[in-house]
């Protein structure tokens, strides 16, 4: 019924992903943008707007708000007060607002590594400190992670310096719910142990939410973060800050529009006036798009996320073949790939996956140098030719060097 096999030509409206690889032979499986023709209805929704054919400034249109309202109670049961929407033209601009608003200069902000990079970044470009508590592994071949409690309460409260200076606050914390790169979907319990942490500490949460519609076993339900402070106790809703758009779920990050949850009216203000005239509104043409989103898109996300259960499972059985450890992501459609065996005799392991005509995520950027994140959101004839490539490079790899590790037993 929809169309997710046709291969189009990116290259020629500059594709971000595919430009990387201009003059060389390299499928692009790194950016989180995918390579599926957009959903129908937001492509006649953009085709009316054109026809329109006036594109000066545009207001948010009046019904947006009520079904971005509509939508968050039927999908995640939260009662969302229109209110409480900032608009924003991206994300990583709103993880950024979300430190300076949350925080003063030189403050502590935690994040939970490996992790998608502005998460890391943010901290230090709005002149604060990252504190970095890395997700503990629970499997054995270190591809299932979870939050480290005890960690995390170590991190918190910093020693007092030599000279016996008291260290900054932690006062923020940035979620990524559901984790990018790890493809989890936090536990009911998970996130109830970390509200009460945050409870316990004082801190806020910016929760970065955008991956949430592409759970892929279409039955596990997304629980907003905000939510789950709301139901431990109703003021800790002002503690939050939850971010979402239609960017990775519609593949439209390139139309420019999301926005901020943000309850509490003072941290809304704080949060604007961190704004101060830098930040644009979103495209006009992405409020069409939203529109056709909230009002039709559902057939079409539910077509994507069958599709993207297949190309899952396609990517894992290669990697078996390959030998190399991987994440199975309940969510979205990156797989997190542990290469470290592989990089240490070929070198950087994304490098060599490009020199065999792949480009994949570096996961030093995330975090974890060694690992590899592979982008599977692609028609299978594109996805079934990387993987090939890569299958075919390894065994290659092997066949040279025999008693190379990570070879199946
Ligand atoms: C968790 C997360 N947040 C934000 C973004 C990017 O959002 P934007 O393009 O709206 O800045 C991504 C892109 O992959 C992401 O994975």
């Amino acid at each position: 019924m929809f169309d997710f096999d046709s291969i189009h030509d990116r290259q020629a409206w500059s594709s971000t992903k595919w430009v990387r690889y201009q003059d060389r032979d390299v499928i692009p499986l790194w950016i989180a943008d995918m390579d599926f023709p957009v959903a129908p209805a937001i492509r006649e929704a953009l085709t009316a707007y054109a026809q329109h054919a006036n594109f000066g400034y545009r207001s948010v249109p009046r019904d947006l708000p009520q079904l971005l309202v509509d939508d968050h109670r039927r999908r995640y049961g939260w009662a969302v007060d229109p209110r409480w929407i900032v608009w924003l033209p991206g994300l990583v601009l709103g993880l950024n607002l979300a430190v300076k608003a949350c925080t003063a200069p030189g403050e502590r902000v935690i994040s939970f590594s490996p992790v998608y990079p502005p998460f890391l970044q943010a901290p230090a470009l709005q002149g604060r400190q990252l504190v970095d508590v890395p997700l503990r592994p629970t499997n054995a071949a270190g591809t299932v992670h979870a939050i480290d409690f005890d960690l995390l309460e170590e991190a918190v409260r910093p020693a007092a310096g030599a000279d016996g200076s008291v260290p900054p606050a932690t006062r923020l914390l940035l979620l990524c719910h559901p984790h990018n790169p790890i493809g989890r979907v936090f536990t009911r319990d998970e996130l109830e142990r970390l509200a009460a942490f945050c409870e316990r500490h004082d801190l806020l949460v910016c929760s970065d939410e955008v991956h949430c519609d592409l759970i892929l076993d279409g039955q596990t339900a997304h629980h907003p973060f905000a939510r789950v402070m709301a139901e431990r106790s109703p003021e800790l809703l002002a503690r939050t800050i939850t971010l979402h758009g239609p960017g990775k779920t519609y593949n439209v990050a390139g139309l420019g529009i999301a926005w901020a949850i943000i309850p509490d009216a003072m941290l809304r203000r704080r949060f604007r006036a961190a704004m101060q005239k830098l930040v644009p509104d979103p495209c006009a043409c992405s409020y069409s798009a939203l529109q056709a989103v909230f009002t039709s898109g559902e057939s079409w996300r539910q077509a994507l996320l069958a599709q993207l259960r297949a190309n899952r499972d396609r990517v894992s059985a290669a990697l078996e073949r390959m030998g190399l450890a991987h994440s199975h992501p309940e969510v979205t459609y990156l797989t997190w790939i542990d290469a470290r065996a592989l990089a240490a005799e070929v070198g950087n392991a994304a490098a060599w996956f490009e020199q065999h005509g792949v480009g994949l995520s570096d996961g030093a950027e995330f975090g974890r140098p060694g690992y590899l994140r592979l982008n599977f959101a692609a028609p299978r004839a594109l996805l079934d030719e990387a993987l090939q490539r890569m299958e075919n490079a390894i065994a290659a790899h092997r066949q040279a060097a025999p008693h190379a590790s990570g070879e199946p037993a």
